[in-house]
């Protein structure tokens, strides 16, 4: 049944927790004014994922995928975490055993002062070539800002974002190290994700099976919130602040 307000049971249960693990969606950086994937206006909406992120259409039309990427990575630079990014830093300074399990590419999380990640997705800050592996420098880049294409200076392969395309394998080790986060946690929480895209979306379903209590943070019920044990409906960067600071006074 979802609530407007968190509930006692979920405060107690953060307060008491040793191993928690959050994961984390489009919808926590919203807020900060970056667009969400499937809401209204959100970016799969106005771009086709066929056309640009897949390894198909980046060889098609490499100067199309990169532009795409770096005009999301300049919007990502231009603006800033904010209080939901904030709440899980000082989360993870609470938690002995915490995990920050994320689907963005957008950096927000680290700017804010997160540690322990693990990124789903990869990140869009960094880029490499899709021929030798080299990660990209900034000069590499630069062709990119005049409508060139960006080339690796090693091998003259092309430089692709460093995130995860449709059809592409999550980085090795990454899932595995999120998936056994997922079953050792006492409390798992979902947060501003539409849940529909595996393997992440799979990731609470592992955490229940494995005992944690699930509670889910979003704006409106996602695909899991049937399986979840609570669902918050509302902003993460208002209720995470008012959950953090709850579970904080509750340790002290
Ligand atoms: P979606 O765009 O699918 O879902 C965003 C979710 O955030 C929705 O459930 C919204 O209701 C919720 N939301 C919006 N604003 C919110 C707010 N202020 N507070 C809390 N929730 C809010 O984004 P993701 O679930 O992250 O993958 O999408 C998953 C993956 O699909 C992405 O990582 C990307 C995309 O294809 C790849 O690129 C591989």
């Amino acid at each position: 049944m979802p609530h407007r307000a968190f509930s006692h049971e979920l405060v107690d249960r953060l307060a008491r927790a040793q191993h928690v693990a959050a994961l984390t969606g489009a919808g926590i950086s919203a807020e900060s004014g970056i667009p969400t994937f499937r809401d209204p206006g959100g970016l799969w909406e106005q771009f086709k994922p066929e056309e640009l992120a897949n390894v198909q259409a980046f060889l098609r039309n490499p100067k199309l995928v990169q532009a795409w990427y770096t005009h999301r990575r300049n919007v990502a630079l231009e603006k800033a975490p904010n209080p939901g990014h904030k709440a899980l830093v000082e989360l993870e300074g609470l938690v002995p055993d915490f995990l920050l399990i994320t689907q963005n590419v957008d950096h927000l999380h680290q700017r804010a002062g997160s540690k322990r990640m693990a990124e789903l997705h990869g990140n869009i800050t960094r880029s490499y070539c899709i021929d030798c592996g080299k990660t990209a420098t900034e000069q590499e880049m630069t062709p990119i800002a005049s409508g060139g294409v960006a080339q690796c200076s090693a091998c003259g392969g092309y430089i692709r974002p460093d995130v995860v395309w449709f059809g592409e394998m999550l980085p090795e080790g990454v899932m595995e190290w999120a998936g056994e986060a997922a079953q050792r946690a006492e409390v798992f929480l979902s947060i501003g994700t539409s849940a529909v895209v595996y393997p992440a979306a799979g990731l609470p379903l592992l955490a229940k099976e494995g005992g944690a209590y699930v509670a889910e943070i979003n704006i409106e019920a996602s695909a899991i919130a049937g399986y979840v044990d609570e669902v918050v409906l509302g902003k993460a960067g208002e209720v995470l602040p008012a959950l953090v600071q709850a579970v904080r006074e509750k340790r002290a």
